[in-house]
């Protein structure tokens, strides 16, 4: 059974009322481009074929109640308590769907919130750094902005999806994300300019070149809420403070000497890896423009390199799986999204990917790793309404 099936099967067990519609979103491979967002910088993700749908019926009170096939029960709050069930807290999973709506209802005012049941599915591997999460507020925030008649625009879907992540959640997330599940085109990734967040897309070429994504999803489970990504979005804004900067896309690689004789070895390198990683973006715009994609192969593995060395967010079974593929003849190779487990993606022909999926499962299993699951995605649409 596909999502749409499943989420409008679980809609029917929760009510009588008919679906009044069904919306989707997906979720996003960032090509490259990691943990520039939050630094006002660049990224170039896309969304991929995997996707989150909510199915939705209209209730006859103001209870929004959600439930999700990968749930065990469902969770309702009424409009009139929803501010003080998200200031609250212990949500779980429902934070992700009740946090937009929350978010929603504060971005339009205008908007007018009723009750709703939302069944949600989805086939977005979980854990894998493909923005699960996102996929969930993009396809809630779609659903929610049509049956409450918000009128609000994309990038403020998008926005509304990062607030839930931010403050319901308590993930202290960029946007990009959202963005890319919100823009997505097929064959296509969306630069974006994370600052003043106009975004356009730009042509991968991909299919053309006869070359895949294939992700290598390490098993190697994170969580953005706790540790890590704090930790390194507070070294960059550390960074942004010594340097005099409002934000570490400021900085070019020029600044890079007199930031080194500024600050500690440890933040010196996070404020490295951002500022080389946003010319890597725009490196990589330019080099598929001029040149196509076979040619982006060395901005991919040095942006791994970077987060292997510089801003320090790898895991062993990452490097593993990008060396492995790189060794298998794949063009180029890096973790993506927020690091410290999830996936690494290969840009690789399509006649490898088989091989170099056995390669990399033959190397986990000589290191003693739990077996990595294999996978390829493609470019693919954006969140929007089904049915
Ligand atoms: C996670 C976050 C994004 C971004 C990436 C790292 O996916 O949700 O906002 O910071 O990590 O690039």
């Amino acid at each position: 059974m596909s999502a749409v099936d499943d989420a409008c099967a679980l809609l029917a067990t929760l009510t009588d009322a008919e679906a009044v519609g069904v919306w989707s979103a997906p979720g996003r491979v960032n090509l490259i481009g990691e943990h520039t967002d939050y630094n006002e910088g660049f990224v170039l993700p896309f969304a991929i074929e995997h996707r989150t749908v909510a199915a939705v019926a209209l209730r006859d009170d103001d209870v929004v109640r959600v439930a999700s096939t990968f749930a065990q029960a469902p969770v309702e709050v009424d409009l009139a308590d929803l501010d003080a069930a998200i200031a609250r807290g212990g949500l779980d999973w429902a934070a992700y769907p009740l946090g937009v709506a929350w978010a929603l209802r504060s971005a339009a005012p205008d908007a007018s919130p009723r009750g709703v049941d939302i069944a949600l599915a989805s086939d977005v591997p979980v854990g894998a750094g493909l923005s699960s999460s996102a996929a969930i507020e993009g396809a809630v925030a779609g659903a929610l902005n049509d049956v409450w008649a918000a009128g609000l625009d994309r990038v403020a879907l998008a926005r509304v999806g990062r607030t839930a992540e931010n403050d319901a959640v308590g993930a202290p997330t960029g946007i990009m994300d959202q963005m890319a599940s919100m823009l997505g085109e097929a064959d296509a990734a969306t630069f974006l300019d994370c600052r003043t967040l106009e975004a356009h897309e730009v042509d991968l070429g991909f299919t053309a070149a006869g070359l895949r994504i294939l992700v290598i999803d390490t098993l190697v489970a994170h969580a953005h809420s706790s540790g890590g990504y704090a930790e390194r979005r507070a070294s960059c804004e550390e960074g942004a403070r010594i340097m005099g900067v409002a934000a570490l896309r400021d900085l070019d690689v020029a600044d890079l000497p007199r930031a080194q004789e500024l600050m500690d070895d440890v933040t010196f390198r996070r404020v490295r890896h951002i500022v080389t990683e946003n010319q890597r973006v725009l490196d990589t715009v330019a080099t598929l423009a001029a040149e196509g994609p076979r040619a982006i192969g060395g901005l991919l593995v040095a942006s791994h390199a970077s987060m292997r060395d510089d801003f320090e967010i790898s895991v062993p079974e990452l490097d593993l799986a990008v060396d492995t593929a790189l060794a298998a003849g794949a063009v180029g190779a890096r973790m993506t999204g927020g690091g410290f487990g999830g996936a690494a993606i290969a840009l690789i022909d399509a006649e490898l990917v088989e091989s170099a999926a056995s390669a990399v499962s033959a190397a986990f299993a000589e290191a003693g790793f739990r077996a990595p699951r294999t996978f390829t995605v493609a470019p693919s649409r954006g969140a929007a309404r089904d049915a």
